[in-house]
């Protein structure tokens, strides 16, 4: 953290920062709690399987800024990085994920600064993930703050791929053996099958349902 906070001033305007983001990812985590509760009254399933939530650590702001280039200061890390607050929903199924980004956009007090939609267009690498950043008043007695928060949707596959993958660039340091990234391109595909059978599997175990509650 040695970079960041060098006296008193700048390690409260840190603590002050840091709260903002933690009291960000509260909000946007009861929001989903709330949709998920709702999910399950409408559709009769939840289609969250779990959520990760973090705070990027000192060290990873200060390696992030250094490597984009950038001063490390307190002013750069809020206004160049949307990852300081970081969620993470894992889905069942690759259509939950447009359900539930478009009911997190549509709700009043979040604006959504960018989305990059990695599922309609996959990395070079076979990553697949729907990323959103968004913004969202912390309420405070000193008036609203709007805080940054990145929000990454993603199917059970795609998140076991994206975690061994991520073993892999680190392993490697981004330059992983061409046969190791050849075969990781191909786990990408059979993530896309999988995804597609299971989803097709529960609309025919669904619709089965339907008849026998009819018949
Ligand atoms: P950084 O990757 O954080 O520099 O930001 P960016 O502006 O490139 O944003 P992007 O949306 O591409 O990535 C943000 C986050 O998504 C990363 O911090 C990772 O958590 C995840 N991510 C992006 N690409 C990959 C990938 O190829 N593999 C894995 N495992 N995760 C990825
Ligand atoms: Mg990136």
């Amino acid at each position: 953290m040695s970079d960041i906070p060098e006296n008193g001033n700048q390690m409260d305007q840190w603590n002050s920062v840091m709260f903002l983001y933690d009291s960000a990812l509260k909000e946007i985590k009861t929001k989903i709690d709330i949709l998920n509760g709702e999910f399950v009254h409408i559709y009769g399933h939840t289609p969250i399987e779990h959520i990760k939530y973090r705070l990027k650590t000192p060290e990873s702001i200060v390696k992030k800024l250094k490597a984009d280039g950038l001063e490390v200061s307190i002013d750069n890390m809020v206004e160049k990085l949307s990852d300081i607050a970081g969620i993470r929903i894992i889905c069942s199924f690759t259509q939950d994920i447009y359900q539930i980004a478009d009911r997190i956009a549509r709700q009043k007090d979040v604006s959504v600064l960018y989305v990059k939609d990695y599922i309609r267009q996959p990395k070079p690498n076979g990553y697949k993930s729907y990323h959103m950043v968004v913004t969202l008043p912390v309420y405070l007695t000193t008036g609203d703050v709007e805080t940054k928060v990145e929000i990454q949707i993603r199917t059970v596959a795609m998140d076991f791929w994206a975690s061994l993958e991520h073993k892999i660039y680190y392993k490697f340091e981004g330059n992983a053996p061409d046969d190791l990234e050849a075969e990781l391109k191909a786990c990408a595909d059979m993530v896309d099958m999988l995804d597609a059978k299971m989803f097709s599997l529960n609309q025919s175990i669904l619709e089965l349902g339907d008849e026998r509650a009819s018949g």
